[in-house]
């Protein structure tokens, strides 16, 4: 039975509808990137209002798309957290007044849980014991999963999101909102070598992550680069890409050969990066292990994933209380 979810969180609006093996029968994203980027980031209030003119319309689109009445829909869940308490409403309250207008149950759904399962959407399920590396704005974790639902934390970042850093970097250089897909594109052209930024990989064996120290390397080069000059800025975005995504591959490499664990999942925005894609495929043919990327559409923010993750619990049995509050500060482990 298909699950309709919407997610909300931050500045995408989109609703799905998924089946428990991972099949998306829909999915549609409004993004707002457009009006954000007049402000150089994400404005909450400017956010909530656009999920508002939006998630109805998403809701009859995926309907649409996937040939259901709303009578056919097993239950409807939206994300509740982590993220922008406004923009976590919309969804949330959209997603209950269905579940009591169909009289079918309400499922709040972590974001991260989101992220952390969609490897195993599109062909690539069940869910199986692994070891995740989920890269998004907000989060850089290493999780361990036993199974759904049941999630060891191993790692995580100390100061800056792998995302975050992306997005910094490109503002101090001049690219617009969002900063990574920008640095991904420039990067294509230049040479990752041409400069040496810091990677901070603490101990040798610790799986926690730091990114505040690259920031403050570009800043001090700042003045000495000629960013007018293409070859120079793609040079530039290479190297950076190159710094931040060579630290994460091999923490989570790291992180394999300290659990024994041979399947290897990556998800997040940042998982969209070509450079980080074909880094991890192949460090991880040369050391043998399974790799399961999430799907590009399915690595930056979607209502797929938060479907997919809330047919995972249903399947077990879980329901949410109507009750159930937004969490900006929802954790996963
Ligand atoms: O997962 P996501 O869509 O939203 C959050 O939950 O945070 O991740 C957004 C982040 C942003 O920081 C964005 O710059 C980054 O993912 N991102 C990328 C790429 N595409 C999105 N970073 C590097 N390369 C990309 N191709
Ligand atoms: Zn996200």
């Amino acid at each position: 039975m298909p699950i309709l979810a919407l997610e909300s969180s931050c500045d995408e609006t989109a609703a799905a509808i998924c089946t428990p093996d991972g099949t998306l029968l829909a999915s549609r994203i409004s993004s707002q990137a457009d009006i954000h980027r007049l402000y150089g980031g994400v404005v909450p209030e400017v956010a909530s209002r656009n999920h508002i003119l939006h998630v109805r319309p998403l809701v009859e689109e995926v309907l649409a798309e996937a040939g259901l009445r709303l009578s056919e829909i097993a239950a409807f869940a939206a994300t509740s957290g982590p993220g922008l308490v406004s923009s976590l409403l919309i969804g949330t309250s959209m997603a209950k007044a269905l579940a009591v207008a169909e009289n079918k149950p309400f499922l709040a759904v972590n974001h991260m849980e989101g992220h952390l399962l969609s490897p195993f959407m599109a062909g690539n399920g069940p869910v199986r014991p692994s070891i995740a590396l989920i890269v998004s704005g907000g989060h850089t974790m290493l999780v361990q999963v036993r199974a759904v639902g049941d999630y060891i934390l191993l790692g995580r970042t100390r100061d800056d999101a792998a995302g975050e850093a992306f997005d910094k970097v490109a503002k101090m250089i001049g690219l617009p909102y969002p900063g990574g897909p920008e640095i991904d594109k420039q990067a294509r052209l230049g040479d990752p070598h041409a400069y040496t930024f810091p990677r901070s990989f603490m101990d040798g064996q610790s799986l926690e992550f730091s990114f505040s120290g690259l920031k403050t390397a570009v800043l001090y080069e700042l003045p000495k680069l000629d960013l007018e000059n293409p070859v120079v800025l793609a040079n530039v975005c290479a190297s950076v890409q190159e710094a931040i995504t060579g630290v994460l591959v091999e923490k989570l490499i790291l992180a394999a050969h300290q659990t024994g664990e041979t399947l290897l999942t990556v998800s997040g925005g940042v998982s969209c990066n070509r450079g980080l894609r074909e880094k991890l495929t192949t460090r991880c043919e040369k050391e043998g292990l399974t790799l399961l990327l999430a799907r590009p559409d399915l690595c930056t923010d979607n209502a797929g994933m938060i479907a997919f993750a809330a047919a995972q619990r249903f399947q077990l049995g879980h329901t949410s209380p109507l009750e159930a509050d937004v969490d900006p500060n929802l954790s996963l482990v």
